[in-house]
């Protein structure tokens, strides 16, 4: 197998390799260690040829010029990508959404540079999730995804507080987000979870959820920091005074707990359990490890009033002397809290009331500290992958203190378990398990997607590079331009057939997709590469007929179909055309010429009333009105830009009036020797061309006019020449 090039997208917040700059936004921290630790772990991978992590590009005084760089290594063939997009100064994440298609246009740009596209694209957060949809539709290539953190969930969270439905979507855009998340699950081939409980109860609540793509690989921890008490990692003398200067007797087992100082932390229950059990608090110590304070009195209120509530449980249990509080420590002494407690046969406790995950419970067990955690979605999977402690309800205190005594009473089964968490956390809880599993997952999902391409390409055309790697594109008309001659357009296909890979082909018809689709197989056509139908208002790539979502979100821009349509409801001579050739970007008429009032008229009309619309009038037959920024041309010239071809690179061919738009300007034009007489006007232009041959053998002609779709054209780029 050929080695793998994995796309990473990660769009907001601050991401560098090192020493990262976390909590600017709250929740973002957590996601971008796992992006970066993921990237640089997939890299070591000998599949893995290639991770490019690609985030904005933020240029701002007021963050570190780091942000501001193209590029960053992050190891062997791993780094870290910035492009601009919107505003260059840091933006949160609810203030992306409007950028978002930009980006795509950037990152199609940028893949072109590569030269070669990835395997796979893997997003992350709702925001990157719609950029890694419409790269994934656009080109044809896998997306998985990972949430971090569902819209829907926290919505409901924040409903259940108290605060204002208009309020939260002013603050947080509910609405962009949780449209995006249904739309990636849609998409996405497939899904990554950190839980089954976060499968289950976050992306349960989306409509487009299937359990059947989602996959639970539990984050890797970064677990260097933490080890069990050794010869090699003595037992830091500075972490055991912290600890024992609340203690008279030091030496007893170690009872440890590290969170912050929240109610949900429910440590007044472990107090309780400690303190109601004699058994308990004679065999052992108490460590509360709740963050840092200077003054109980100046923490912010709810800490407060944790704080104060554990002295007074301390007070009136009478722990004194068998509690301790350590009142200040530095995040480094962390792991040393935890190996002191293993070496004093101790065990760490997690009482919290809800537990999604529990990040202090793997570095416990990383130490060689057996566990008794609340019985959650976290604990259950870390309990059963490492078989390390005790799960409990957490409401119940005799429990509580039932589960400490077990875990202390038995060496022998202590040390098991103190083993066990060792070798669990190595198998399943770090970078390097989280991507062997990974691995794994991905390479069934594109040996799956590789045989249904290869089923694909036998009926399609062989070897033609995919859209970025194309260098010139051909597009053609349909009615009377393609079609109309069957002998010509037989010709025409076997020299297209010819022509090398990196031609591109696609049609540009006033049809729509599905009379489109319907029309080229009567015909016999292979299915082009790019589908532009409904007069330009609509595109579609590939054999999956994939949507150009950001040409809709395009033109979509000041679109009041139904006001237009009502507007035109009392102009003489038009008529609606059938519901099928309606489309939501183009409303079309039959028209009566004898009873049409002149089309400056029309326009003038639609111009009072404040809407704007794109009229094209053909063969004094049909009149389609489009939104503003839509027409065969503008859609062309879109694709120009979208895919970073100069315009130069298009053959254009055509026959009658609504190609006209298409025809004039820098792409290259041929008009068939059959074409309508509104045409003629365009005669003594220097990019168009008229061939002598009528309908497809026009093409041909115009083709080898402008030696189009000649090899030698594929070297142009090479500077040997
Ligand atoms: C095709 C379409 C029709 C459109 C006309 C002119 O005939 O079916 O809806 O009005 O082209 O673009
Ligand atoms: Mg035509």
């Amino acid at each position: 197998m050929k080695e793998l090039y994995v796309l990473m997208l990660s769009l907001h917040g601050l991401i560098r390799g090192n020493d990262l700059e976390l909590g600017r936004d709250a929740d973002t921290g957590g996601q971008i260690l796992y992006v970066v630790e993921l990237a640089r772990s997939l890299a070591r991978q000998r599949q893995v040829g290639k991770v490019d992590l690609l985030t904005r590009r933020i240029e701002d005084s007021a963050i570190s010029a780091d942000y501001a760089c193209p590029e960053e290594i992050l190891g062997d063939h791993a780094r870290i990508i910035r492009l601009r997009c919107g505003p260059r100064r840091y933006l949160r994440k609810e203030s992306l959404w409007p950028y978002l298609d930009q980006l795509v246009d950037r990152v199609l740009l940028f893949l072109r540079e590569q030269k070669r596209l990835p395997d796979v694209i893997h997003s992350h957060y709702a925001d990157a999730g719609y950029v890694g949809m419409q790269l994934s539709q656009l080109l044809g290539i896998p997306q998985i995804h990972t949430g971090h953190s569902l819209g829907r969930s926290k919505q409901q969270h924040l409903l259940a507080q108290g605060r204002k439905p208009q309020a939260l979507e002013r603050q947080f855009n509910f609405h962009r987000r949780i449209a995006a998340e249904e739309a990636v699950l849609q998409q996405a081939s497939l899904i990554i979870t950190s839980t089954p409980q976060e499968s289950a109860e976050q992306y349960g609540l989306y409509t487009n959820y299937q359990p059947e793509r989602a996959v639970v690989i539990p984050p890797g921890t970064d677990i260097s920091r933490f080890a069990p008490p050794s010869r090699r990692i003595p037992l830091e003398p500075e972490v055991a005074r912290l600890i024992d200067r609340f203690l008279v007797q030091p030496r007893k087992p170690l009872i440890l707990t590290i969170c912050r100082p929240e109610m949900r932390k429910n440590l007044g229950a472990l107090i309780a359990a400690f303190g109601s059990s004699p058994a308990l608090h004679e065999k052992a110590n108490l460590a509360i490890v709740a963050g840092n304070r200077e003054d109980i009195r100046k923490l912010e209120a709810a800490q407060t009033e944790v704080m104060t509530n554990l002295l007074l449980d301390i007070d009136q249990y009478d722990l004194w002397g068998k509690v301790a509080l350590p009142k200040q420590h530095k995040p480094i002494d962390v792991a040393g809290f935890y190996r002191l407690a293993a070496q004093r046969r101790g065990v760490f406790v997690n009482p919290a009331l809800t537990e999604p995950f529990g990040l202090t419970l793997l570095e416990a067990a990383a130490s060689g500290l057996p566990i008794v955690a609340t019985e959650d979605g976290g604990p259950r999977d870390i309990v059963g992958h490492c078989k390390n402690g005790v799960l409990v309800n957490p409401s119940d205190i005799p429990a509580i203190a039932e589960a400490i005594e077990y875990v202390l009473a038995e060496p022998r089964r202590w040390q098991r378990w103190a083993r066990n968490g060792i070798t669990g956390v190595k198998n399943h809880y770090t970078w390097d398990a989280h991507v062997k599993k990974y691995l794994h997952v991905l390479s069934r999902l594109l040996h799956h997607e590789r045989k249904q391409i290869r089923r694909d390409m036998a009926i399609y055309r062989p070897q033609r590079h995919p859209l970025p790697l194309v260098s010139q594109m051909l597009i053609s008309d349909i009615d009377n331009t393609l079609l109309g001659d069957r002998a010509a357009l037989r010709r025409f296909l076997a020299t297209l057939r010819a022509t090398p890979p990196n031609l591109g082909f696609g049609i540009a018809t006033g049809r729509t997709l599905k009379s489109t689709l319907k029309i080229l197989k009567e015909w016999g056509v292979p299915l082009p590469d790019i589908l532009i139908t409904a007069v330009g208002s609509e595109i579609n790539y590939g054999l999956e007929l994939r949507p150009d979502i950001g040409w809709q979100n395009l033109i979509r821009y000041s679109w009041r179909r139904d006001a237009v349509e009502e507007a035109l409801r009392e102009v003489p001579g038009l008529i609606l055309q059938s519901p099928e050739n309606q489309r939501e970007f183009k409303l079309s008429y039959n028209v009566d010429p004898e009873a049409l009032p002149p089309i400056s008229k029309i326009r003038a009309l639609l111009r009072e009333q404040k809407l704007s619309a794109n009229l094209i009038y053909s063969r004094q037959a049909f009149l389609d009105i489009l939104p503003l920024r839509a027409s065969k041309g503008r859609a062309i010239r879109y694709l120009a830009y979208k895919w970073g071809l100069p315009l130069r690179a298009f053959l254009v061919a055509g026959d009658s009036g609504n190609d006209h738009e298409m025809l004039i300007g820098d792409t290259l034009g041929v008009v068939v020797a059959n074409h309508s007489p509104e045409l003629a006007s365009l005669r003594g232009n220097e990019q168009i061309y008229f061939a002598n041959a009528r309908y497809a053998d026009g093409i041909a002609e115009g083709m080898s006019y402008y030696a189009f779709g000649i090899p030698i054209l594929e070297t142009e780029n090479d500077p040997k020449i």
